[in-house]
C-alpha cells in the first residue's frame, strides 16, 4: 500500500478501535503506526489515569485491552489479521502492545461477524427486564472469554447476593470518601460540561434513571443529584451479573482480559443482550478478594457485567483519531 493509502487506512482501523468501552469514558490509548515495519504500537496515556480508583493501572490495561480486540476484530472485517504481542519492552511499562498487520487470504469470520457490533455496544444503565438469559448464550459469552485466556463466571444465586452487597458497601465506602468523589466528578460531564463538545468522560444522557428504592445494579454517576431532569426508575430485582477474571493478576492477564470483556460484550451484543460494566467493588482490595467464587477457577476478579433485555443504551463520545493516532 502507498503510505498515503495506508495511513488512511490505519486511521479508519484504529476509529474502530477505540469505540471500546474504558474506565469513566477515559479513552486512556495512544497509538503510533511506523509505515516501515507496519507495526501499530499501543500505548497507555499516563495523563488519562485515575490515581484514586485505579491506582496500579489494571483499569487502563481492561480499557486498552478492549481497544486492541477492537483492532483484531477491525482487521479481520478488513480480511487481514491483527497479531499483537503484549509488552513487547519489560522497560517500558505503557507500551502496551505492538501489533502486526498481515493480510490474509481467509478472513477470520468468528472475529469478522464481531464486526457489526462495534458501533451497536453501548454501556446501558437503564433497568433491564426480568426475562433470564438462556443457558446456551450465556455459554456461547463464558466461550468467548475462554477463547481469551479468561474465565467469565455466572455466578448463582448466594454468589450474586454476595456481589451485590459488595456494590452497596462499596458505594458506602465512595460516598465516604471525598478524593474517590472529586475523582469520579471530574470524569462526568453534567449542566455546563454536558453541553455536547466534550470527547471524554460520561455525558448525563449515559447516566441512566435513577434508581428508585434499593441498591442499583449500576452505578450512579451523578449521587449529588446536580442534573434536576433525571427520571426515576425501577431496576429489575434479580440482576443478572457475570464475572471475568484470570488466574493470575499481572498486567499481561490485565490485557488478556480487556480483550476478553470486549470479546463478550461484542458476542452479547449480537445476541441481542443489553450491558453494562461494574467496577465499584473491584475498586476497593478489601472488598475485591469476597467478589471471587471460591468454587469456581476464577481467580482475580476484574470485571463486573451486567447482562440483560433492555434499552442499549446512548453512544458516549470519542476523541477524534488525529488526537490519539501518531503516524511515523
Ligand atoms: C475497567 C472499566 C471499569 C468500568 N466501571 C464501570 C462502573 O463501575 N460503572 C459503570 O456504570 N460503568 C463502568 N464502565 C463502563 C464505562 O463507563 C464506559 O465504557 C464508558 O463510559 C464508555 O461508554 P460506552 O461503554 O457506552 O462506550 C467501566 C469500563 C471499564 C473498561
Amino acid at each position: 500500500m502507498a503510505t498515503k493509502e495506508s495511513d488512511a487506512w490505519v486511521a479508519a482501523l484504529v476509529e474502530d478501535a477505540v469505540t471500546a468501552p474504558s474506565m469513566h469514558n477515559a479513552q486512556p490509548w495512544k497509538f503510533v503506526f511506523s509505515s516501515g515495519t507496519g507495526v501499530l504500537a499501543l500505548y497507555g496515556d499516563p495523563v488519562r489515569t485515575m490515581p484514586v480508583a485505579d491506582p496500579d493501572h489494571r483499569g487502563l490495561h481492561l480499557g486498552c485491552g478492549a481497544a486492541l480486540f477492537n483492532l483484531r476484530v477491525a482487521a479481520a472485517h478488513r480480511g487481514w489479521t491483527a497479531l499483537p504481542e503484549l509488552l513487547p519492552h519489560s522497560s517500558d511499562s505503557w507500551h502496551l502492545a505492538d501489533v502486526t498487520l498481515r493480510p490474509t487470504g481467509s478472513p477470520e469470520t468468528e472475529l469478522s461477524s464481531l464486526y457489526p457490533a462495534l458501533r451497536r455496544r453501548h454501556t446501558s444503565r437503564s433497568p433491564f427486564s426480568d426475562e433470564r438469559i438462556p443457558t446456551a448464550i450465556l455459554d456461547g459469552l463464558s466461550a468467548a472469554a475462554h477463547v481469551e485466556g479468561c474465565v467469565l463466571t455466572v455466578p448463582g444465586r448466594w454468589h450474586t447476593e454476595t456481589v451485590m452487597e459488595l456494590v452497596h458497601d462499596a458505594e458506602l465506602f465512595e460516598s465516604a470518601s471525598s478524593s474517590m468523589r472529586e475523582e469520579i466528578a471530574s470524569w462526568t460531564r453534567t449542566g455546563r460540561a454536558g453541553d455536547g463538545l466534550s470527547t471524554d468522560g460520561i455525558p448525563a444522557e449515559a447516566f441512566g434513571p435513577r434508581q428508585f428504592g434499593v441498591t442499583a445494579p449500576t452505578r450512579d454517576f451523578d449521587p449529588l443529584h446536580t442534573e434536576r431532569n433525571r427520571a426515576e426508575a425501577v431496576f429489575e430485582r434479580d440482576p443478572q451479573i457475570a464475572l471475568l477474571g484470570t488466574v493470575k493478576d499481572r498486567p499481561v492477564d490485565w490485557l488478556r482480559a480487556g480483550q476478553a470483556l470486549e470479546h463478550v460484550l461484542l458476542r452479547a451484543t449480537l445476541d441481542g443482550l443489553a450491558t453494562s460494566l461494574m467496577s465499584q467493588p473491584l475498586e476497593w482490595p478489601e472488598l475485591r478478594s469476597f467478589a471471587r467464587d471460591p468454587g469456581s477457577g476464577t481467580g482475580f476478579v476484574h470485571l463486573l457485567l451486567r447482562l440483560g433485555y433492555g434499552p442499549s443504551g446512548f453512544a458516549t463520545p470519542r476523541r477524534p483519531v488525529g488526537e490519539v493516532l501518531t503516524l511515523r
